[in-house]
């Protein structure tokens, strides 16, 4: 397939349902879509220390998102914001001054929750991370998943019809959002 799409879950629980979604919008994206989870579960908590020797498992977490052509965010919110181990993650990629991996990244950010806000404002927040790192993101359309249980079974299959249907246009869009930034950015 011609574009390969690192996935960055913003939970590490094994329970995750920002996992279960991130299954489920791999099998219902077009085949030109190649997707590739990047872990950032061991990176210790990030400070300025470190920039003058990253060490092993930051190299690593750069270099797979440096890799990918694309970026996709699955992530809960918690209280009203990103999940703290995704920002430092982010951090991490971010740095040392003049080695941020986010800049011109096409990324696209999805993201589940039991409640009705489908994390919308923990979007909005990893959103305006993105944009400080300059990174290129799809804005439209946006997915704020509900998630009642059982939306997505232990297949990976979404049992929800229109939610299917919804999220297939959602990864058919970030399809073409990588093909159209990708002519104007060439890949590394
Ligand atoms: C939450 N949850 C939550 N939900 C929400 O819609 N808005 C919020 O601000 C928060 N805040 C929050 C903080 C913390 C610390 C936790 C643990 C949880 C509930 C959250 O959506 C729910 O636990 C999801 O199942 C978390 O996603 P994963 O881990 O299942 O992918």
């Amino acid at each position: 397939p011609p574009y390969r799409v690192g996935v960055i879950i913003g939970s590490l629980s094994k329970e995750s349902i920002n996992r279960r979604l991130a299954g489920a919008l791999q099998k219902l994206a077009p085949k030109e879509l190649e997707f590739f989870e990047i872990d950032y579960s061991r990176l210790p908590l990030y400070n300025r220390d470190f920039d003058a020797d990253y060490p092993p498992e930051a190299l690593e977490f750069k270099a797979q998102v440096r890799s990918a052509d694309a970026i996709l965010f699955v992530t809960p919110e918690y209280n009203r914001s990103l999940p703290g181990a995704l920002k430092n993650a982010i951090d991490w990629g971010s740095r040392p001054w003049g080695q941020n991996v986010w800049a011109d990244k096409p990324t696209g950010v999805v993201g589940a929750s039991p409640g009705q806000i489908g994390t919308a404002v923990g979007q909005q927040s990893l959103r305006a991370t993105l944009s400080f790192l300059n990174a290129r993101q799809m804005t439209s359309p946006e997915a704020y998943v509900s998630y009642s249980p059982g939306l997505v079974d232990d297949d990976g299959n979404v049992t929800v019809e229109a939610t299917a249907q919804f999220l297939s246009m959602v990864m058919e869009k970030f399809l073409e959002y990588i093909a159209r930034v990708l002519t104007v950015i060439p890949r590394p």
